[in-house]
């Protein structure tokens, strides 16, 4: 048996990490040029300046996506190329490149799924204090409207915001992503409430002004937990871990932004946990933040392990010396696609997509010319089982987004890390399919059938 009718199978990318043409078609300066280019922030001081070109190759990186047999192509918007002053005018020649895409998609048969925000603010608004601006609620759905009105006679499926727990909790709170703040705790949570209430200002736009029906999501982050074993206890000791707002890594969890969306109000224990620094918010604000939405778009890529202690409380369970990970050292944890999507579902019940699932590695190309990449065929096999397993039990998913198409920029990692299915010579531009893009493509030929067989355990 195959994944279920109409599943959609598809790769994912995002405007920086793939268009480069930083400078061209009349794009402004986003919050993550500046950073790249401040020393010592990227892995060799890499920027997004070139990355894969994708700006200028539209035929042949939308021939790769339709020669995988995918059905859907999650691309995001760059936000400085479609209005580089932030507000007010958009650019024709920014918008145009996305119609050229789009429509080079739709010609193949692709659907695009759209993100709106997937990082890049303009710079102009970030020196106008970014997600801190009260003001930036209203930017934003400036900003959503532009694309609307341009994209929604094509585009049905949008995204908000992409991992708002990363470009809050890495950029605002760490510093380590764009724009590399490091602010107190109440003004992290302020520009949060912020950004929270963009998404509701954003989905009330696409309802009211696109042309077509349209389903409407988000792409979250969080502190996923997966049960040590399938004993109830262990079960719900996962569970519980997975929607507690934690003390240490307080920006990385699902409820505190997913709450507010999806249930209309901030959870009960990180306003206990946050006391004054939570924000004042009005019901007024909640509501806005609290839109209907059509699926539970979740980005799943591992998942720590959980188990009731000895007293029954939710224990981390350590993992042993040599367990399998990443090249960014992330637990390579397939469950994570069976208790990822049984989780979400409970609590938010939606239909869930897998927005974003892979593997980093250091591939090059081969002594035969190719570029082998077992271990990513393997890790997705291994994934996708597990996803298939969560259809089986009833989880209802709709779809799969695996990154990502190509290797591309990897944020604060530069170009060390490569996600892609097919290799980039960033010398010269050069796709090359990888052994995984021909496995993928039989993947989706066969929608999903061969993925039936249980794989020898991880250890
Ligand atoms: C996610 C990001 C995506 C990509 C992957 C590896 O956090 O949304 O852009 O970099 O990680």
């Amino acid at each position: 048996m195959g994944m279920p009718d109409g599943f959609v199978w598809g790769v994912a990318s995002a405007s920086y990490q793939v268009e480069g043409a930083a400078a061209e078609g009349g794009r402004s300066p986003s919050v993550w040029d500046e950073f790249s280019r401040t020393p010592g922030k990227v892995f060799e001081g890499h920027t997004g300046d070139v990355a894969c070109g994708s700006y200028h190759r539209i035929d042949e990186d939308v021939g790769l996506i339709a020669g995988l047999g995918a059905t859907g192509y999650r691309l995001s918007i760059a936000w400085p190329r479609v209005m580089p002053d932030g507000t007010g005018a958009f650019n024709e020649e920014g918008l145009s490149y996305y119609d050229r895409l789009i429509d080079a998609l739709l010609a193949r048969g692709v659907d695009p799924w759209v993100t709106l925000y997937h990082w890049d603010m303009p710079a102009c608004l970030q020196h106008r204090d970014g997600w801190l601006n009260p003001e930036s609620p209203k930017w934003f759905a400036e900003y959503t409207a532009a694309v609307v009105d341009r994209l929604s006679d094509r585009i049905t499926h949008w995204f908000t915001l992409n991992e708002p727990q990363i470009f809050l909790g890495l950029g605002l709170n760490e510093g380590t992503h764009a724009p590399g703040l490091k602010l107190t705790r109440k003004q992290v949570l302020l520009a949060t409430h912020h950004a929270l209430l963009a998404h509701g200002h954003s989905a009330q736009v696409i309802r009211a002004r696109a042309k077509k029906p349209s389903q409407i999501g988000c792409a979250p982050v969080g502190n996923l937990k997966s049960p040590a074993s399938d004993a109830p206890a262990d079960v719900e000791a996962a569970r519980a871990e997975t929607f507690r707002v934690p003390e240490k890594g307080w920006t990385f969890n699902y409820t505190w932004y997913c709450d507010p969306m999806l249930r209309g109000h901030y959870p009960e224990d990180g306003l206990r946990l946050f006391g004054d620094d939570a924000p004042e918010a009005s019901e007024e604000d909640m509501r806005t933040i609290h839109q209907p939405m059509d699926f539970f778009g979740v980005n799943i890529y591992s998942s720590d392990l959980v188990d009731a202690g000895p007293d029954g409380q939710p224990r981390t369970v350590q993992r042993g010396p040599g367990y399998p990970m990443t090249m960014f050292r992330w637990p390579v944890q397939p469950d994570a696609l069976y208790w990822g999507p049984r989780f979400l579902q409970e609590r938010y019940k939606l239909p869930v997509v897998i927005t974003e699932n892979g593997l980093a590695s250091m591939d090059w190309v081969h002594a035969d010319g190719k570029i082998h990449d077992p271990g990513r065929i393997d890790f997705l096999t291994r994934y996708l089982h597990q996803l298939r397993r969560a259809i089986d039990d009833g989880v209802d998913v709709r779809g799969y987004f695996q990154w990502s198409i190509m290797d591309n920029f990897e944020w604060a990692e530069g170009y060390a890390l490569r996600f892609g299915l097919v290799y980039m010579d960033y010398q010269t531009g050069e796709r090359i399919p990888k052994d995984s893009y021909h496995w993928y493509r039989s993947v989706i030929a066969s929608n999903g059938r061969d993925l039936a067989q249980t794989p020898a355990p991880l250890r």
